[in-house]
């Protein structure tokens, strides 16, 4: 049954016949879907399979040699040999105004797109939708919500740092990746919440009070917080750490009782105790830890603000109510999930699940013997409680999978709880490691910490922080910047013309390491690599900034009204370059929709990469500045509709695009 929407568009576009609705089929702003649905129709007439085999049954090809869409003869189920089929198949196929007549490859039949047709659909589209190009918005309403709920609500949480710790590689990718699921979700038209999980809370809050009042100081403070409270941290560590091998020494020259003495009045038990006055509410405990917790964020967000991210709400271990834990603690344990030992509170899934799952999940502890409730058991209260906070349609959780056994754990107990419903509504999205960058050593180097200029080490290589000595870490994205900045300045003529070279700069270093963080698979691990990341040829983050900043460029150059380029003659694009740039445009909406599925931003960067390559090699055949003035005119209406594509695709992985570099 055709739609009043397809008919319209039908209409619109001479050339399209009527189409047959699908589910999750979006014409009016998938051009793909125009074809599925169209090549679906067909193939059904011909072969009598049903409609809902043949439509999924047309794949992506990888390459454009192979076609814009494939099928592989085997997946329509029928009986015979793929070869013998494909004929008898093709013999019989009617002709469209659409697509090309099909020759078969071996078990494959490829479709290829009729240049015209495309160019009257796809550039219109991209030149009226613009930023909404590529958007799923109408796929978001019309898929996934129900008219009488509203749109469904999608929380992500992401990044989550540690306050008075650093902010390493681990946190900047789950916030570069956090950044652009929300961004993705957005796009497709839910009411995405984010939320930034903070570690705010645990022992080690004493300890840096105590380090506080002992080397810290308020002007420091006030003026940079977070490289402030991580030198403090870092000093008190150290002394903790000292007294503990003191300690060690008095028990090993048998001094049993005075290493007991000194550990029993050490800063470790102040500290302890420190923390303890913070979980009753003691006023005056709270009041400090207040306020190196709103400094903080205060200059998060600053950071944030340069990676284009915002979050609706800085939760944190610390809102997680020591009533609700005791509650949900006390749940397990009449639940007979969790139960006493030695004073603490241990859930054990072996016991509880059978087989495989158990062992994988292990023994957790829930409760410590003095009372103190941990990371899993606030993230189980949390869970339950962002449940009646926002009422939530989907929640993922953007973190290392080095904690993939946590998160597992957690999401199970909420399970066992008796919540299977909440817990099948959450995912986690993990990722790898960032190598080069961190070792257990204790090689680090940190996100945005800022240091001056005399303290800042020589060497541009890591900083090593141990026990004993401490060089100063570096701030990641600066580094990158200053690199950029550096790069730029040989080139003169050109760097003269930048209006603001040291934001460019900026821009561009962010955008290398956001580029190098996104271009493999999230699992897989990567190893840090300014020189490779910055540079302007492979497939790289500046190489896309200047992709971008080319076709600006040519587009003021040309110097073209919207309205000249809106009334084009696009049956002027006849070469084969601008009938696969064209190809690769039309892809774009569809690849929105496949990332909807993996949640890869390689999935979008790959792509992005195959319409670059295809664009550079592109300018010598398709000049602009003296053609004639209708080419130009059709020229211009492609090389605006990639301009539009690739804009929105950098927006969607969190780049700020740049006009000019
Ligand atoms: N703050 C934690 C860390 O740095 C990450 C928190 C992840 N989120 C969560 N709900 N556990 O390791």
């Amino acid at each position: 049954a055709s739609d009043a929407s397809f008919d319209g568009l039908a209409k619109k576009f001479e050339h399209l016949p009527l189409l047959d609705r699908y589910p999750s089929c979006f014409p009016d702003i998938n051009p793909v879907d125009i074809y599925r649905s169209h090549i679906t129709s067909i193939l059904h007439d011909i072969t009598g399979v049903d409609h809902s085999i043949i439509y999924p049954a047309l794949q992506w090809t990888a390459t454009l040699d192979k076609g814009d869409l494939m099928l592989a003869i085997p997946a329509l189920r029928v009986k015979g040999k793929p070869d013998a089929l494909g004929k008898e198949w093709l013999d019989k196929w009617p002709g469209s105004p659409l697509v090309e007549k099909p020759v078969q490859s071996g078990p494959f039949i490829p479709f290829f797109f009729k240049p015209g047709p495309l160019a009257n659909t796809v550039i219109p589209m991209a030149l009226s939708h613009r930023s909404d190009f590529g958007s799923n918005q109408a796929v978001g309403l019309k898929d996934q919500n129900d008219a009488s709920k509203g749109r469904k609500r999608m929380i992500v949480e992401f990044s989550s740092p540690n306050i008075a710790k650093p902010f390493h590689a681990g946190h900047l990718r789950s916030t570069i990746i956090g950044g652009f699921i929300s961004n993705l979700y957005k796009s497709a038209g839910w009411d995405v919440v984010t939320i930034n999980y903070l570690g705010d809370w645990g022992k080690q809050y004493g300890v840096l009070a105590l380090g506080f009042e002992k080397y810290g100081n308020e002007a420091d403070l006030e003026r940079d917080p977070i490289n402030h409270l991580f030198h403090v941290y870092v000093k008190i560590s150290r002394d903790v750490a000292d007294q503990k091998d003191e300690a060690d020494k008095l028990k090993a020259a048998g001094k049993e009782d005075e290493a007991k003495k000194l550990m029993d009045e050490g800063l470790d038990e102040q500290a302890r105790k420190y923390f303890k006055k913070m979980t009753e509410g003691d006023e005056q405990a709270l009041a400090l830890w207040r306020r190196f917790r709103d400094f903080s964020i205060k200059r998060y967000k600053e950071t944030y603000a340069r990676l284009n991210i915002h979050f609706d709400e800085y939760s944190g271990e610390s809102k997680v109510s020591e009533d609700d834990m005791q509650d949900a603690a006390n749940k397990m344990k009449e639940m007979g999930l969790a139960e006493e030992h030695d004073g603490a509170l241990l859930i054990d899934f072996v016991k509880n699940l059978s087989g495989k799952e158990g062992k994988q999940l292990g023994k957790a502890i829930l409760r410590k013997k003095d009372g103190t409730a941990l990371y899993l058991t606030r993230d189980i209260s949390e869970l339950l409680n962002r449940e009646k906070r926002y009422n939530f349609d989907h929640m993922i959780y953007v973190i290392a999978s080095e904690q993939d056994l946590h998160v597992k754990q957690f999401f199970k107990v909420v399970d066992m709880m008796g919540h299977k419903d909440i817990a099948a509504k959450c995912q986690h999205i993990n990722f790898g490691l960032v190598l080069g960058m961190s070792t257990r050593k204790g090689t680090v180097k940190f996100l945005d910490v800022r240091y001056p200029t005399r303290m800042r080490p020589q060497k541009r290589q890591c900083v090593v922080i141990s026990r004993h000595r401490l060089i100063p870490p570096q701030d990641i994205l600066r580094d990158v910047g200053d690199h950029m900045h550096e790069t730029m300045k040989k080139n003169d003529d050109k760097y003269k013309q930048v209006g603001n070279p040291v934001k460019t700069a900026d821009i561009l270093g962010i955008s290398s390491v956001m580029v190098q963080d996104m271009l493999g698979k999230r699992i897989n691990n990567y190893t840090f690599d300014l020189q490779r990341m910055t540079s302007f040829e492979g497939d790289t983050g500046p190489y896309l900034q200047y992709a971008h900043a080319r076709l600006c460029s040519i587009t003021r150059k040309a110097g073209l009204s919207e309205a000249d380029i809106a009334s084009a003659d696009l049956s002027l694009l006849t070469e084969p370059m601008a009938i696969n740039l064209l190809r690769v445009v039309s892809q774009w909406p569809d690849v929105v929709s496949n990332t909807l599925r993996t949640l890869e931003p390689t999935t979008i960067l790959t792509y992005l990469f195959k319409m670059t390559h295809v664009l550079s090699t592109s300018y010598g055949h398709l000049r602009i500045v003296g053609s004639e003035v209708e080419v130009m005119k059709a020229r211009m209406a492609l090389y605006d509709s990639a301009r539009i594509v690739l804009r929105n695709a950098m927006v969607l992985l969190g780049l700020s695009p740049l006009d000019r570099m």
